[in-house]
């Protein structure tokens, strides 16, 4: 059996459903964890949802027939990949899918941070707007400006590519300089700290990780510009959102556009959410139709390659591969 824990697209669901019983978690919310307990008593395998479903241990622990847990997305932060591995659990993900579609989002909030377009949307509806006036709502400049980003990777590289209309001026880093993506795309390494004290808008396209959890707090905050902007499209945690509100109402940065946040769904007493200049999505990075069916088909994809004993061709842990014997018999 493979159990899916949300309805996703049914370019995935079908492929799954010509090839093994499929349980759909049809609730209006993600499968509650005591669902995702149950059924995974007796699943092969399960279609997941980043980052909203926990596969740990104890998950894990309680699914002894379980053979893939395959992500709806390219994060695997959700799942405890090396207890997956020691039990023998191939972990997939679907990196490719999404890649240009969340830059495009990345420069959407950019865009309407730098621009406040959704604080002018805000002041148009609720009768605000009297006059034509010189000083209103005045943003800064996107051409020709200084644009950081935290991890040159697959998503990095786009936005950095989107940045080259504007005529701006990218810089990036990371654990190390790649100098080959660096020529691609056009962009200079600097360390974390020179970065955000040059940068005027700063996109966070790194991993969660251990090393990356945190790494905006209050002191990387109070390095960057009080012009500057923050752009989160990766995940909540790599970004302190408490400090992040208060750097926000102190007027210590300029703005944020913010996709992501440490609590999905975000809470209602999130001190972000009584920040007038911060632009917030809820977690829509990839969420175009084609995105989101191209992604349902590559998990499933993933799925349906690894209980045929074939290799998954997105596995996160390759580790847990084995060539399936073959027989040393001529015979
Ligand atoms: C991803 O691909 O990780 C997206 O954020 C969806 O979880």
């Amino acid at each position: 059996m493979v159990f899916c824990s949300w309805h996703f697209p049914d370019a995935g669901l079908d492929l799954l459903r010509e090839m093994a019983d499929v349980h759909v978690w049809e609730g209006p919310e993600g499968a509650p964890r005591e669902v995702l307990l149950e059924e995974l008593r007796h699943a092969a395998a399960i279609l997941a949802l980043p980052p909203t479903d926990r596969l740990d241990a104890t998950a894990m622990e309680g699914a002894p027939h379980l053979k893939v847990i395959s992500g709806f997305g390219v994060g695997f932060d959700y799942v405890d990949v090396p207890e997956a591995t020691r039990r023998g659990i191939m972990v997939c993900n679907t990196p490719g899918t999404l890649t240009e579609t969340t830059a495009d989002q990345a420069w959407a909030l950019l865009l309407a941070a730098a621009r406040n377009v959704a604080r002018g949307d805000r002041y148009v509806r609720r009768g605000a707007w009297k006059k034509y006036e010189p000083a209103l709502l005045l943003g800064a400049d996107v051409h020709g400006a200084t644009l950081g980003i935290v991890g040159l990777g697959a998503i990095g590289r786009a936005v950095a590519r989107r940045a080259s209309g504007f005529g701006m001026t990218v810089l990036y880093t990371g654990r190390a300089p790649k100098p080959e993506a660096e020529a691609g795309v056009g962009a200079t390494f600097r360390p974390l700290d020179d970065l955000l004290r040059e940068s005027d808008f700063v996109s966070i396209n790194c991993a969660l990780t251990p090393e990356t959890r945190g790494l905006i707090g209050p002191r990387q905050l109070a390095l960057m510009k009080p012009t500057a902007i923050l752009v989160n499209t990766a995940r909540g945690a790599i970004v302190d959102g408490a400090a992040l509100a208060q750097a926000l109402q102190r007027g210590e940065i300029a703005g944020a556009g913010i996709d992501v946040y440490e609590r999905e769904p975000v809470a209602p007493d999130d001190p972000l959410l009584a920040c007038e200049t911060v632009v917030l999505a809820p977690h829509l990075g990839s969420a175009t139709h084609p995105t989101r069916a191209l992604m349902a088909r590559v998990a499933a994809e993933n799925i349906v390659s690894g209980l045929q004993g074939r290799r998954p061709p997105f596995l996160v842990n390759p580790d847990v591969w084995r060539e399936p014997e073959r027989s040393s018999s001529p015979l």
